[in-house]
């Protein structure tokens, strides 16, 4: 049995797709088991470049791919990416579950108005509808995937569904529901003819082949800050984006997880709004991001960028239980010539080691810096060169910058990743 889980130890988009698709190789299947198409995961082999939003990164590799019952699906959107797939000629292996909730065009509607009245206590969205999705699966109201089934309990559960929400948008936010009730049945309807051969029972599957002693990878998405329990709420998003989150979201056990590996991004990044204490407004942060291509997967939004939060770091450790990490984006600091790293806060004269949840705190803490040396600029086929020959023939700075890492998050570096591509990957696993 390997059951392994793979999160993101800081704002999402820690290069989460390159680190499940490098895994892959050696696994039977992969799980997404939390999120929608808030997320933006991208897989690089070779020339292909393929960015997913709904399907698991694993099936480039054309393993089996579970969208588990803790996700939120966008069924025109997973048509889509499935359409998308085949004219690259990869028919994917899916496996949709018949529990995961179904996102409509009201709760876009919703998710934008309830966005911008929120104010500064705003996360940003990403306008796809996921957080009325989860509020609405959480009030029971949600319809499921194996509802879109069946006519005349879709039919039962939108007439209800479709009630409130028209309800919400006029009396709270002063707006009339732009989709009609019968062009969403017949839609959704269509969509769920189309998706039926897909949708399944999930959760049977993968303990199956847990139990057979095969390989799952579960893909996290987003990352540990934005998980809803154990992230800066409400800057983040409306599900679990931990380790533990693979468990409620696929259905398996915590005994059928073996290992929890976190990715954690060489410096930070941020799509959205929140404090963010280390965020680099000047000249750096604007060479991290055009060097990085910071910009949304999803939303094409320019990621805000800043020097690595070890308090982040060690609350991801804490959090999702890692027992090993993946660092990646290493070759973007290249050309730095010192770096700094943030080891604790400070506010109002004390000293913060843990991760604050106290609002005030957080808007007004100062990071504490530690400087390190950093290492030089190199070229793609360097980078490649260094992947071939392994650990020590990495520059000597950012060796050193892993060990630091490494010893302040209290669990071993196994993955080592300086490109986008599959192959800028050394392994020490
Ligand atoms: P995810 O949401 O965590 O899967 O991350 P995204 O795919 O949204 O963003 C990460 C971006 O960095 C993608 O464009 C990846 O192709 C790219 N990437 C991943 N790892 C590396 C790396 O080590 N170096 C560089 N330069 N790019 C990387
Ligand atoms: P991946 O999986 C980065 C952020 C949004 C916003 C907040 C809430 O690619 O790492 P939502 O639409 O979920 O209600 O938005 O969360 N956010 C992400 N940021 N990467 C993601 O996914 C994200 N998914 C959501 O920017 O601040
Ligand atoms: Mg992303």
């Amino acid at each position: 049995m390997s059951g392994i889980v793979v999160v993101g130890t800081q704002w999402g988009d820690e290069g989460k797709g390159k680190i499940v698709d490098y895994l892959a190789e050696k696994a039977d299947a992969v799980v997404r088991f939390q999120g929608g198409n808030n997320a933006g995961h991208t897989v690089v082999a070779g020339e292909e470049v393929y960015k997913f939003h709904l399907l698991p990164s694993g099936v480039v590799q054309g393993k089996l791919g579970v969208l588990g019952a803790g996700m939120v699906i966008n069924p025109k959107v997973l048509l889509e990416e499935i359409e998308g797939l085949k004219k690259r000629g990869i028919e994917p292996n899916l496996l949709v579950s018949q529990k995961a909730h179904v996102i409509f065009p009201f709760q876009i509607q919703q998710d934008g108005l309830s966005d911008v009245a929120q104010g500064k206590l705003s996360a940003g969205s990403t306008k796809r509808g996921i957080a009325p999705a989860y509020s609405d699966k959480a009030a029971r109201n949600g319809i499921r995937m194996v509802d879109l089934l069946d006519r005349k309990i879709f039919e039962e559960k939108l007439e209800n569904l479709y009630r409130i929400k028209k309800k919400t948008l006029e009396f709270v936010y002063g707006q009339k529901i732009q989709s009609k009730k019968l062009d969403i049945f017949d839609e959704y309807f269509g969509y769920g003819k189309r998706l039926s051969k897909y949708i399944g029972n999930e959760s049977k599957e993968v303990n199956g082949l847990l139990d057979e002693g095969k390989t799952v990878l579960f893909e996290g998405a987003q990352g540990t800050l934005l998980g809803v329990d154990h992230g800066m709420y409400p800057f983040g998003t409306s599900s679990d984006a931990i380790a533990g989150g693979a468990c409620t979201g696929a259905g398996v056990g915590p005994t059928k997880i073996d290992e929890a590996i976190g990715v954690v991004k060489a410096y930070t990044s941020r799509v959205g709004s929140s404090p963010f204490p280390t965020e680099l407004t000047d000249k750096t942060g604007d060479q991290i991001r055009e060097k990085g291509h910071e910009y949304g997967t999803t939303t094409g939004r320019p990621r805000r960028c800043g020097w690595l939060d070890l308090v982040n770091v060690r609350h991801a450790v804490m959090i999702n239980g890692l027992t090993s990490l993946a660092v990646t984006k290493l070759d973007v600091l290249g050309g730095l010539r010192k770096l700094k790293v943030c080891v604790s806060y400070k506010h109002k004269g004390k000293a913060i080691a843990d991760q604050p949840f106290d609002l005030r705190v957080f808007r007004e803490c100062e990071p504490v810096y530690e400087e390190l040396e950093g290492w030089e600029d190199l070229p793609d086929s360097e980078w490649l060169r260094i992947a071939d020959e392994g650990y020590y023939s990495l520059p000597k700075q950012l060796r050193e910058y892993l060990e630091f890492v490494e010893k302040d998050a209290g669990v071993p570096i196994k993955i080592i990743s300086f490109g986008a591509d599959r192959k800028a990957t050394i392994d020490l696993r």
